[in-house]
Order: C-alpha cells, then sequence, then structure tokens
C-alpha cells in the first residue's frame, strides 16, 4: 500500500504526528516495559507497573501547566465529544444556561449538545456567515448575566483561527476546549475554569482526553450523571473508575517527559511561533498562495492555505505526497489545504514543506 521507507512529514490534523523520540522509545520497550516482561499494552490498569505511568503522567502534566493545586485532573475516555455533553451536565441544573462563542463546527457541536439537555442555552457569537473566519472579543458586556459560565473553542482545527490571547473574563467561569492546542503555548491556568482537550493532536493516541478543572469556582451539580462523565466520580477514582485506555496514558506520559525534557512550555511556544511565521510569511509572500484567515485570528497550529488557481490543487497535493509531505488536503466544507504543524512537526518539516511549495509555484 505505502511506498515510503522511513517517517514522512504528517501534516494530519489529527491523528497526528507524534514526537519520533517518543515512538523509538515506546518501541524499545514495546514487548517488555522496564522488566514487566510484558507490554504495557498488556498491563492491568490496577497493577504497580501502570500506576506509577499514571501518577508521572498526571504529576508532570501539572508541572508543565503549572496547574494550581484546586484543581483536578483526570483522564477521560470518549474523545472531546463525550465532554459536549459532560460539561454541561456537571455544571447546569435543570432550567440554567451557560453562553457558547460558535467560531466553527466543534463549537457548534458543543453549542448543539449542550441545547438538547438544556433549551435555553445561548449563542452569543454565531462565526458561521463569515465562514468562520472571525473570533470574538469576549467581554464581561457580551456575557448573559444568567449564564453559569462562558464556552470557547480556543483553537478552531478546521478553520485554522485561534484566540490570539485567552479571554479575560472576569464575572462568568470559562470553559475551553483545547483538543488542537493544548501544551502548544503558555497557559494562566487560573483564567480558566475548565480545559479539556483529546489527545491526538499534541498529546498521545485518540480517545484520551484531559480535563483540567476548578474544583471551586464553578460547582459541579449534584443530579445524576453518566458516571463516565461525571468529573467528581472520575476523579475520586483516580481516572481509573472503570479501565482507562491504558496505552494512550502510556504514550501521552512518554510526550510529557519530552517537553520537560525540551524545556516546557515556554520553548515550545517560542518554537511554535516561529515555525507557523515561516510558513504564513512564506504564504504571504508568494503570488500563488493565499492564507485566507486575517493575520490576528490565525492559529499557530492548524494554518489554512489556498491556491489561486484552484485548477493546481490535484497536482499540489499529488507532489506533496509523492515528497512525502501528507495530510495537506484541507477539511471537507473547507477545501485548500491545511498544514497541521503541531509540536511534534520539526522545524525541518516547514522547510521541506516550504521549499516544495516554491518549487511547485516556480514551474507553475
Ligand atoms: C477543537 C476540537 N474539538 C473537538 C474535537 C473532537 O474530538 P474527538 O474526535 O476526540 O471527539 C476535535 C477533533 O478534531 C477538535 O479539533
Amino acid at each position: 500500500m505505502g511506498k515510503f521507507t522511513s517517517r514522512i512529514y504528517n501534516f494530519n490534523a489529527g491523528p497526528a504526528m507524534l514526537p519520533t523520540e517518543v515512538m523509538e522509545k515506546a518501541q524499545g520497550e514495546f514487548l517488555n516495559y522496564q522488566g514487566s516482561g510484558m507490554s504495557v499494552m498488556e498491563m492491568s490498569h490496577r497493577e504497580a507497573h501502570f500506576q506509577s505511568i499514571l501518577d508521572e503522567s498526571l504529576a508532570s502534566l501539572r508541572t508543565l501547566l503549572q496547574i494550581p493545586e484546586r484543581y483536578g485532573v483526570v483522564y477521560f475516555p470518549g474523545g472531546a465529544t463525550l465532554q459536549f455533553s459532560a460539561i454541561p451536565l456537571n455544571y447546569l441544573a435543570a432550567g440554567e444556561s451557560a453562553d457558547f462563542a460558535q467560531t466553527g463546527v466543534w463549537a457548534a457541536k458543543a453549542f448543539l449538545e449542550a441545547q438538547k439537555f438544556y433549551p435555553g442555552v445561548k449563542s452569543i457569537f454565531d462565526g458561521k456567515p463569515s465562514g468562520y473566519m472571525e473570533i470574538p472579543e469576549i467581554t464581561d458586556d457580551l456575557i448573559s448575566d444568567k449564564a453559569k459560565y462562558v464556552y470557547i473553542t480556543s483553537n478552531n482545527t478546521i478553520y485554522g483561527t485561534r484566540y490570539g490571547k485567552i479571554p479575560k473574563v472576569k464575572k462568568t467561569p470559562l470553559v475551553a476546549d483545547m483538543t488542537s492546542e493544548l501544551l502548544s503555548r503558555k497557559l494562566n491556568i487560573e483564567d480558566f475554569s475548565v480545559i479539556f482537550a483529546g489527545a491526538q493532536k499534541n498529546i498521545g493516541p485518540s480517545g484520551l482526553t484531559i480535563v483540567i478543572y476548578d474544583k471551586e469556582k464553578l460547582p459541579l451539580q449534584k443530579h445524576p450523571i453518566p458516571n463516565l462523565m461525571n468529573y467528581a466520580l472520575m476523579e475520586k477514582s483516580g481516572s481509573v473508575y472503570n479501565t482507562p485506555p491504558t496505552y494512550s496514558i502510556y504514550i501521552a506520559n512518554l510526550v510529557f517527559q519530552w517537553l520537560l525534557k525540551k524545556g516546557g512550555l515556554e520553548v515550545m511556544e517560542k518554537e511554535n511561533e516561529e515555525k507557523a511565521a515561516l510558513l504564513y510569511s512564506s504564504i504571504d509572500s508568494s503570488s500563488l498562495y493565499t492564507a485566507p484567515v486575517p493575520p490576528n485570528n490565525r492559529s499557530v497550529m492548524n494554518a489554512i492555505f489556498r491556491l489561486k488557481d484552484t485548477a493546481l490543487d490535484k497536482a499540489f497535493l499529488e507532489g506533496a505526497e509523492s515528497a512525502g509531505l501528507c495530510g495537506l488536503k484541507g477539511y471537507r466544507d473547507v477545501g485548500g489545504f491545511r498544514a497541521s504543524i503541531y509540536n511534534a512537526m520539526p522545524k525541518s518539516g516547514i522547510e521541506t514543506l516550504i521549499s516544495y511549495m516554491k518549487e511547485f509555484e516556480r514551474k507553475a
């Protein structure tokens, strides 16, 4: 099927490229994890080897993000989408409401899911008419007085937009889907009451979701909540209420160790800003490519670009793929191209992509 004899530059939006060092480490201990005589994949989630992986991973995540003690940090199954239901169920009582900023399809899905259970939830921004190119300024004035929380998607994977600055809301707790950017930039965790992220971009294999939540600011509901969505129960059981996605947690831990060794999120943020600036400036200075997102709203993780002459799209993609630059096709509703350049994408991947783009433009 495939023709590559070594690793390619994988620009997929997720599941996405993981650091080669992490993959090599996992490969080295795949059959016999630290003298246990078995793979992490074959291990009981109740035994000591796995427990120490779990403990190390949660402690490392706290260190990387400087998470204050009063926040719970919990692993959930079910992908980021499960949190679209879990958040309203954990935080809203019957008849209560929350505000949603719909900056893309994922935010719109979260809004619709919350509306199913709590019909009073409110959309305070709908980016659909602008093709989701806009990012609202979320101020206290914009937020409804009765909203229990305000919900944002901090980085919009599909449209390549992000909140350059995290909204500083004072009167209402902020809940953020950070699936496509958690661990890519420094954060002040206290700006948020809840952060969640599916693992499959910057963290590890899919199916694992991280939830970080303030146990004091936004009270949890006492009404019945399905067990696997119940924040209090999942935290009390140390993320092992049932069998968790053990191998995904193991890989996530290796990613956290890789990040710590690199120098943490300050270093990562700088690298990511540099990589994105390199790519966007090359696109902006070309006469064949355009980046549709206004500069202030541009994502550092997902760079969207188009060819001015769309008749060349197919040739561009085929040429890229045979050069080992894969996963560049834009999301089906958006078209064009998207380079997802998460933490694991090395600068050499961006440079190789830029060289390919320049060569393609020269020949076009
Ligand atoms: C911002 C964002 N939120 C939510 C999701 C849904 O994640 P999952 O497939 O893990 O449910 C995605 C998937 O790419 C995403 O990019």
